[in-house]
């Protein structure tokens, strides 16, 4: 891994672990984006820019009609000087232009990568492992200057971007877009893979071609949501799992995100992607800097496993902080589908007796405990004890879990407040609204906002006080409306576009604060699910409610969407009650737990209500995951079948050390005439030769890879089938 100047040829020559990034310093000094790839060793100059005379085209040199910003494959880019496709930034003056030029003036060539201002991002624990190029660019007229930060690593073909723009000048200046990354393509060759979907039915994968003009995901709604990821990926035609050019870019970030794909008229292709510069904008008075959040472009020459194998590894090892980071996480049990509002300590007591029973090691006690919250009318804000549910309060609960060797959770909604709340009757201009107008309330809520200084410590010190007075070892962080009304009474007219990113760095502040302040705690986000399922959360709380769709078949697809950039050990996934509460479908539990024990597996039943059979086969289910956990969570995931492709799913998970294999493999529909599946593993050790624990068959490696098993045929819907192998040497 390097960094190489050349100064002959102005280029710059970034190395990955296997891709190389190239771009040039042109004329004017403006930079020239040149090639993103396989790594090669030295570059040579072998794909020179081609300068053509072309119509409409705006020539910045008058002495040079083959010049122009609208043909150049740019690092960078703006509007207004030539260049008509997307831009990346936008700057408006004082005196109304939004004309600016920032070019080139000089380089820093470093170790190590550094944090960002207040924003999550990947980071290296030794300054060996990665090496960042700052280029400064700057506009004199604008009193502007832009530091471009691209990082490279060692050991993950990945690079990441970062912009600072700096007000050098003595003007306000109003940032209008301030994007994080820019990659410009020579070829318009590509499918677009992105995520979709809604609440209970998150990350969706779509695949399609590329067509002229913009193809984007974003979101306006405050939050990453469940509706768009912020993620996409470029992919050539045949492209499949396993072979085929990937360019990926995934946001480390929470709130309003654009991700954007033009094709432009000459069948070049480009990526931009950062903040939504709709409804944005940054007052930068002089002095001042503004940081954009991290881009996470990756590389594969191999297809979408090797994609998701670089993001799984980085995220693990890089994004993810804390003393969680490398712990197996506790299998616990969730009272809210037992219960929703509808219980009392009694009822919470003989569900945590029930999960003891059965090997269940955490009670998570969820929304419902506070204020007088008997629906969602009510009392959000209000963080202390509902002594008519709980008269004895939550150390009675956290207390009788411990004695029986249990930990206790306990969930908050902190970044939202209920209209009916001592809260909003002190604090009503505490909430997210814009003057003259009554907000609007979702799930009879308002969100608090966030950008204030005096809200957030308000959030801080009254979760503190709550994790500090009792024994709480897990958090369950939900957020479940998204914004409207957006306006901030704490800030000026002219910055109240601010509000969306002022949110979020207060949201990820709070988080710092709380995360630091309680390292033994393990902090799960959610958003009404995975409604806020990104990396940026991911810096802070390790895990995520991966939807709050818990039916077994639809978690296939949300599962195996999620997969595509976050590994097994963020997924929250729970085994529920059948018919199940979202979708009303009925599964055998042996599915359902197979589809959990995918992710991070849970419960959210009443216990109480099992038969002695579902007894057992949930003690099977939870001592056979103890068994596998440390395979499931800190292993490899490899996708096999997919089930956006058909009626059938499969994946398995390779033990660090390759000694351990476990593979799931789901058919939704029993078909009548079909052929019998052959399910080949992937990412195994191909010389090792490996044990069925269940069945004592011995299969090398390569047998499993290449031949594969032979399925049964079952006569029967929704049904699952577990392998768990071992590696014959050291079993
Ligand atoms: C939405 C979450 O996703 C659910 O799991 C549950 O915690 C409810 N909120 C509680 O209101």
């Amino acid at each position: 891994m390097s960094i190489i100047f050349d100064s002959h040829n102005n280029t710059f020559h970034l190395q990955g672990k296997n891709t190389s990034y190239i771009f040039q310093v042109i004329r004017g000094g403006y930079l020239a984006h040149l090639y993103w790839g396989h790594k090669i060793r030295n570059y040579n100059m072998s794909n020179p820019l081609s300068f053509i005379d072309r119509g409409f085209c705006a020539n910045p040199f008058a002495d040079d009609r083959k010049f122009s910003l609208d043909t150049i494959p740019q690092e960078y880019t703006t509007y207004g000087n030539g260049d008509f496709r997307i831009p990346t930034y936008e700057i408006q003056l004082e005196n109304g232009s939004t004309i600016t030029n920032l070019t080139y003036v000089s380089h820093k060539i470093f170790k190590g990568k550094p944090a960002l201002n207040g924003l999550p991002s990947v980071y290296t624990l030794s300054d060996d492992e990665a090496e960042t190029l700052e280029v400064t660019l700057e506009d004199d007229i604008a009193g502007v200057r832009a530091m471009l930060l691209y990082t490279v690593f060692n050991d993950f073909n990945v690079i990441t971007r970062s912009v600072i723009f700096e007000n050098i000048g003595c003007e306000n200046i109003n940032l209008l877009r301030a994007l994080s990354a820019s990659v410009d393509f020579r070829d318009d060759d590509f499918q677009l893979i992105t995520l979709y979907g809604s609440h209970t039915n998150e990350k969706n994968i779509c695949r399609r071609n590329i067509v002229p003009g913009i193809q984007m995901v974003d979101s306006a709604r405050g939050a990453s949501s469940p509706q768009q990821a912020p993620f996409l990926a470029l992919v050539r035609n045949n492209t499949t799992e396993t072979t085929g050019e990937v360019y990926s870019f995934n946001f480390v970030y929470s709130g309003n995100f654009t991700g954007q794909v033009e094709v432009d008229q000459y069948k070049n292709t480009r990526v931009a992607m950062g903040i939504n510069p709709f409804q944005f904008n940054w007052m930068l008075e002089p002095g001042k800097c503004f940081q954009t959040p991290e881009v996470v472009m990756t590389y594969s020459s191999n297809g979408l496993d090797e994609m998701s194998q670089e993001y799984h590894k980085l995220y693990t090892t890089r994004l993810c902080r804390g003393s969680f980071k490398n712990k197996p996480r506790p299998i616990l049990i969730n009272n809210w589908e037992a219960t929703y509002f509808d219980f009392n300590a009694e009822k919470l007591k003989d569900i945590i007796k029930s999960a003891k029973d059965l090997g269940i090691e955490l009670f998570v006690l969820d929304d419902g405990w506070f204020g007088k919250r008997d629906n969602d009318l009510s009392s959000l804000g209000d963080w202390f004890v509902d002594k008519k549910k709980l008269p004895n309060g939550l150390e009675d609960i956290a207390s009788y879990a411990n004695i029986l060797g249990m930990e206790f959770g306990l969930w908050f909604e902190p970044e939202m407040i209920s209209q009916d709340s001592e809260l909003y009757r002190n604090h009503p201009d505490w909430c997210i609204h814009t003057p003259n107008r009554d907000p609007i309330v979702g799930r009879n809520q308002l969100v608090l906002d966030l950008s204030r200084h005096d809200v957030c410590d308000y959030l801080i010190e009254s979760i503190a006080d709550i994790l500090s007075k009792n024994n709480i070892t897990y958090v369950k962080w939900d957020m479940n409306r998204h914004m409207t009304h957006i306006g901030s009474s704490a800030l000026e007219p002219s910055r109240q576009r601010e509000v969306p990113h002022r949110y979020i760095l207060g949201l990820y502040h709070i988080m710092e604060t709380l995360v630091s302040r309680f390292p033994n705690v393990l902090f799960e986000s959610c958003s009404s699910g995975g409604g806020r399922f990104d990396a940026g959360m991911l810096y802070y709380m390790p895990q995520t409610w991966t939807s709050d769709n818990t039916d077994a078949i639809c978690r296939l697809k949300i599962q195996y969407g999620t997969s595509l950039l976050y590994p097994p050990i963020t997924m929250g996934a729970h085994i529920s009650t059948c018919p199940n509460h979202q979708v009303g479908r009925i599964t055998p539990l042996e599915t359902r737990g197979h589809v959990a024990m995918s992710g991070n597996l849970g419960y959210e039943l009443d216990l109480t209500k099992l038969t002695d059979e579902e007894k057992l086969l949930i003690k099977g289910q939870i001592s056979k995951y103890k068994e596998i956990r440390n395979t499931i969570q800190f292993g490899r995931f490899h996708r096999i079948l997919s089930p956006f492709e058909g009626n059938e799913t499969a994946w398995n998970f390779i033990s660090k050390d390759e000694k351990e294999v476990v593979a799931f493999y789901f058919k939704t529909l029993s078909e009548p005439a079909t052929s019998i599946t052959t399910l080949k593993l992937k990412g195994l050790d191909p010389n090792r030769n490996y044990i069925n624990l269940d069945t004592s068959e011995i299969f090398g490696g390569d047998e499993l890879i290449h031949v594969g098993i032979t399925l049964p045929r079952i006569k029967k819907d929704f049904i699952s089938l577990m392998f768990h192998f071992k590696s014959l040497d050291d079993y």
